[in-house]
Formats: structure tokens, C-alpha cells, sequence
């Protein structure tokens, strides 16, 4: 029986590499992509994800969302990481698609009413999308079937500050929001992520099995290779974005713990994610009644890389 997902996304070139293997991934269903600002511009983000459609040729929706964060003004969008068009700058054509009439988080309500219980929600942004769906409906928390989100730090220093990492960062409010609410959360953030390292050679073996998606993933992650190489040194990418789909196709392939999260959304810790570990009692409040939420802290990145290299080679 196939996963039903819906993929909250600011592609970015991560977040492509994400799409398309949620696309060939046989166990998983993509009921639509939301788009959020982030990477990009959320207009940006929209033309990525119609792009990303019509590159695989299926028949997924994509709906517009948040333009900028719930409360605090939006960040500059990292274009020395993703280029300015989100996907390294390769001149990519224009979708000829259109975007759903509906927001994203009216798009996520409706498909989560739809088929209650049976949604997941695969998070590669800012959580502006998701809270703003909770504050729509916020009957659709315990009808979901898991949130599994790409973003935070426990114990790895973070991306954009020693403590805070992108996706949280760029609405800490939200996060806050979506790490309290009454759905299961399943954390795919820095611990893990920079436990796995793409090579290129991986993508140019994809590019030979499966030429289209191949030849357009090898050409925009140059950009993102010369952005870790030229900034940390490194002879390939983390694996973000993508690691999400790996989860849910193989939760085995995670070692996880549990704990409340709670996001700093002020002051220099802005965007730091707190784990109080389950089964801890603190003095401090803030801490009373918040869910547990499911943190990955170890993950195997050898069978993740060949989950994603198989799933995308078509194998
Ligand atoms: O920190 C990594 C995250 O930020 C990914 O979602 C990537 O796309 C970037 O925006
Ligand atoms: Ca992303």
C-alpha cells in the first residue's frame, strides 16, 4: 500500500532532489506540493515545483503558499547556495503549468479532511505552511498521519548560526507552532543530514540510468557543489532535503529519540531548536505539555545513499 504524502517545499536544489525521488518512489503517493518562500521567492518556489512536475511528467498539483514568515520579516533568500532561480542558475525553461486556485494550507486542510488518517505531510521549508493550516483547521492535527520535517539541530552546530539551521531560522514561529501541536513530528535535521554525504559521482551514475531527471539534477547541483566546496571545504553536499523521503520510505534506516522541541524565536540564539528529552522533568516552564516529538540522531548513510541512487535509477 502506497504512503500518502504531501511535499511542503522551497525548491531549491535539495528540494529537487527530494521531489524527484519522491516522484520515482513506487511506496509513496504525492498527493500535491505546497510552496513556500525560502530558497527562493515563493513565486520562485512555484515555478520550481511546476517545473519539477512537468520533468516527471505526473500529474501532481502544486499549490501557492506563504510569502514570507508568520511574524518577523523574511530573511534574504541564499542564492550563493541555490542560485537565484533556485536551481543553480542553469536557465531552465519556464513551466508551461499553473498553479491550484487554492493556498497551500487550504490545499493541505482539504487533503487531509479528505483522507483522515492517511496524510503525511513531508516538510523541506520554512513551517509557515503547515502553521498556517493548523490555524485554518486545527482539527486537522490528530488527522494526520505523521509530519516528518527536514530542519533543527540538537546536537550538530547549526547552518546559519552556531545553534539555528535554515528552515527554522526563516520562521521560528511557526516551527514553534508545528513542534507543539497535536500531530506526530518526525525531526530530519542537521544531526543527521550532515552524517550523509552526496558525492557527484552518485548523480552522474543516475544521469546515465535515467538521462531526463539525471541531466537536469547533475547540471543544478554544480552550483550547490561549488557552494561546499568554496564554504566548508567539501567534496560533495549534504544530503538534506532528501533524507526526508528516505525516512518515510525506510524509518529503519533512523535511529531516533524522543523529546519536546521548543524553537528560540528571539534574541542571538533566534532559531535554535531545544530538546528536552523524554522522561525529563525541568524547574523552568515552557516546557509543561508539549509533545514528544521524534528526533533522528543516527542514520545509516550508506543504505540511504543507495535508496536514493536505486529509487532515482529507475532499478
Ligand atoms: O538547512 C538545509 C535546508 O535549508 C534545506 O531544506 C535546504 O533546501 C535549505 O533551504
Ligand atoms: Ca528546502
Amino acid at each position: 500500500m502506497s504512503r500518502q504524502i504531501i511535499i511542503d517545499t522551497d525548491p531549491g536544489i535539495d528540494d529537487a532532489m527530494a521531489i524527484l525521488f519522491a516522484f520515482k518512489a513506487q511506496a509513496l503517493t504525492v498527493l500535491g506540493l505546497t510552496t513556500v518562500f525560502g530558497n527562493v521567492s515563493v513565486a520562485q518556489s512555484t515555478r520550481n515545483a511546476l517545473s519539477l512536475v512537468e520533468l516527471a511528467g505526473v500529474p501532481v498539483a502544486v499549490a501557492e503558499g506563504a510569502a514570507t514568515p508568520l511574524q518577523m520579516p523574511a530573511r534574504s533568500h541564499p542564492d550563493f547556495v541555490h542560485g537565484k532561480d533556485g536551481f543553480g542558475n542553469i536557465g531552465w525553461p519556464a513551466p508551461r503549468g499553473e498553479a491550484d486556485s487554492r493556498s497551500a494550507a487550504q490545499f493541505i486542510v482539504d487533503q487531509v479532511r479528505a483522507a483522515p488518517g492517511k496524510v503525511t505531510l513531508i516538510a523541506l521549508g520554512p513551517l509557515t505552511n503547515l502553521a498556517l493550516a493548523l490555524e485554518l483547521d486545527p482539527g486537522i492535527a490528530p488527522l494526520v498521519e505523521e509530519v516528518v520535517m527536514m530542519g533543527g539541530t540538537v546536537h550538530t552546530t547549526g547552518n546559519v548560526s552556531p545553534v539555528a539551521e535554515a528552515n527554522i531560522i526563516n520562521d521560528p514561529h511557526a516551527a514553534d507552532a508545528v513542534f507543539g501541536a497535536a500531530w506526530p513530528v518526525t525531526m530530519i535535521g542537521l544531526d543527521v543530514t550532515h552524517q550523509v554525504l552526496l558525492k557527484a559521482a552518485v548523480l552522474e551514475r543516475i544521469q546515465q540510468a535515467n538521462p531526463d531527471q539525471g541531466d537536469f539534477l547533475a547540471q543544478a547541483a554544480q552550483c550547490y557543489f561549488n557552494f561546499y566546496r568554496g564554504a566548508m571545504g567539501i567534496d560533495g553536499c549534504f544530503f538534506h532535503d532528501a533524507a526526508t523521503i528516505a525516512y518515510a520510505l525506510e524509518p529503519s534506516l533512523f535511529g531516533c529519540r524522543h523529546g519536546a522541541i521548543r524553537v528560540a524565536t528571539e534574541g542571538l540564539a533566534i532559531g535554535q531548536t531545544m530538546m528536552a528529552p523524554e522522561g525529563r522533568q525541568f524547574a523552568e516552564p515552557g516546557w509543561e505539555d508539549r509533545p514528544m516529538v521524534k528526533v533522528a540522531l543516527e542514520v545509516d548513510d550508506v543504505r540511504v545513499l543507495s535508496l536514493f541512487e536505486q529509487t532515482l535509477s529507475g532499478r
